[in-house]
């Protein structure tokens, strides 16, 4: 942990830029030429997720409403002639894993037989194998500007991009979007088969399926969820999307998301209904749910049902036609209800995130809320452009006054 004192200058925030396309694609290569001593036989990547609204919705069938980072994972590959599997990632030392190499065979891929980061990526393929899809081993180099274990989804990233290779390589033509929605439905069976990490969905559906500059508005009730594309036109109000990283992650984060997701399973069936989405829109629904005698099922019932009508909030907001200026304060209140709500309710939050919150707040940010599973991970404030760096030296200098590790900026 680094630990400034508060006398001490305190630099320029710690920016985190994006590779360009290129540079990904050019470094990628270059590692992969180093590592197999041959050219690949292309690239893939795939980007960050950042859900603007509608946190732990996913598993209970919900809405939720994401965007994508313009960092991204890079992978270079290409086709063997037998069924083993090489992979080496340039970031393995941010994964737990064994080293930055991996090798295996197709088919000694199955649940228990790999671990760590390399799971993420032999998961894909085992699980692709399971939908019938076939072809031969490969050699795979992973690099990456999105910062790992920071709530954006990195994991899920390495799947993508790994995904978006084997559709390649083994010629699967899973090319549109349905295509690509059986690609996430693959990588979501890989990380909870193989990885072993309990994830509901909204990860890879987003980072498969989301373009740059647009908002995805996901709709869990089918599976694979259906897509509604929103164009995201902050930029062009100058607004942004400031995301703090915080550089904590809690080691409850997997066992304290399977319990949620136990716990809204368990007040649904307490509520009489098969998903709480089910309550959602329904005026009566809330004093059912205050009436119920477990707490704790009372409180995750009431974020969830909450956080489903505030996607359709957002969503309609997005989509609507009144003043642009009122539409973004309405967005921004909705952010912080959502903070607010995984705070109380869900107990998804932290201290360094819910001081990254209050700090954006004081700094006069249209809305603040930490994103993705939460036990740590990131925050993200829809700012005016022009004041983002402010609000990011601001943040920083709290983080250094309470003692605390700098915190990594980006913005979307
Ligand atoms: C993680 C999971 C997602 C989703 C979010 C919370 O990122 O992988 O499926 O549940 O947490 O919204």
């Amino acid at each position: 942990m680094t630990v400034m004192r508060s006398d001490e200058p305190l630099g320029e925030p710690r920016w985190i830029d994006p590779w360009t396309r290129g540079q990904g694609e050019t470094r990628v290569r270059a590692l992969f030429a180093r590592t197999w001593g041959a050219e690949p036989a292309g690239v893939w990547s795939a980007p960050g997720r950042i859900t603007i609204i509608g946190e732990h919705t996913d598993y209970s069938g919900g809405l939720s409403l994401p965007t994508v980072t313009a960092h991204r994972t890079y992978v270079a590959a290409r086709r063997r002639d037998d069924d083993t599997v090489r992979v080496l990632s340039e970031g393995a030392d941010a994964f737990d894993g064994p080293g930055e190499r991996w090798t295996g065979t197709l088919t000694d891929i199955g649940p228990d037989q790999v671990s760590g980061w390399p799971a993420y990526v032999a998961g894909v393929l085992w699980a692709l194998r399971e939908r019938g899809y076939d072809g031969p081993g490969m050699d795979v180099v992973i690099a990456s500007c999105l910062p790992t274990a920071s709530g954006l989804a990195s994991s899920g990233a390495v799947e993508c991009a790994t995904a978006l290779a084997a559709n390649a390589l083994w010629g699967l033509a899973l090319d549109s979007d349905d295509g690509h929605a059986e690609l996430a439905e693959a990588c979501i069976d890989g990380e909870e088969a193989i990885a072993r990490a309990p994830t509901g969905g909204l990860d890879q559906h987003t980072q498969l399926r989301c373009r740059e500059g647009e908002a995805l508005e996901l709709d869990f009730s089918e599976r694979p969820p259906r897509a509604t594309h929103r164009p995201l036109y902050f930029p062009d109000y100058g607004l942004g999307l400031l995301v703090t990283d915080v550089r904590t992650r809690d080691r409850d984060r997997t066992p304290g998301y399977r319990r949620r997701r136990d716990e809204c399973a368990a007040a649904a069936s307490a509520l009489g209904v098969e998903r709480l989405r089910d309550l959602a829109g329904d005026h009566r629904a809330r004093a059912r749910i205050e009436a119920l005698a477990d707490p704790v099922l009372r409180a995750r019932a009431r974020h969830v049902v909450a956080e489903i009508e505030r996607v359709e909030d957002v969503s309609a907001q997005l989509a609507g036609t009144g003043p642009a200026h009122e539409r973004f304060v309405d967005i921004g209140k909705q952010l912080f209800r959502s903070h607010a709500s995984l705070e109380v309710d869900y107990h998804a939050s932290t201290p360094e995130l819910n001081l990254a919150v209050d700090t954006a707040f004081r700094n006069g940010v249209l809305g603040a809320r930490m994103v993705g599973a939460g036990f740590g991970g990131s925050t993200i404030a829809l700012v005016r452009r022009a004041d983002a760096d402010g609000v990011a030296r601001s943040i920083d200098h709290a983080f250094v006054e309470e003692g605390l590790e700098r915190p990594r900026f980006l913005m979307v």
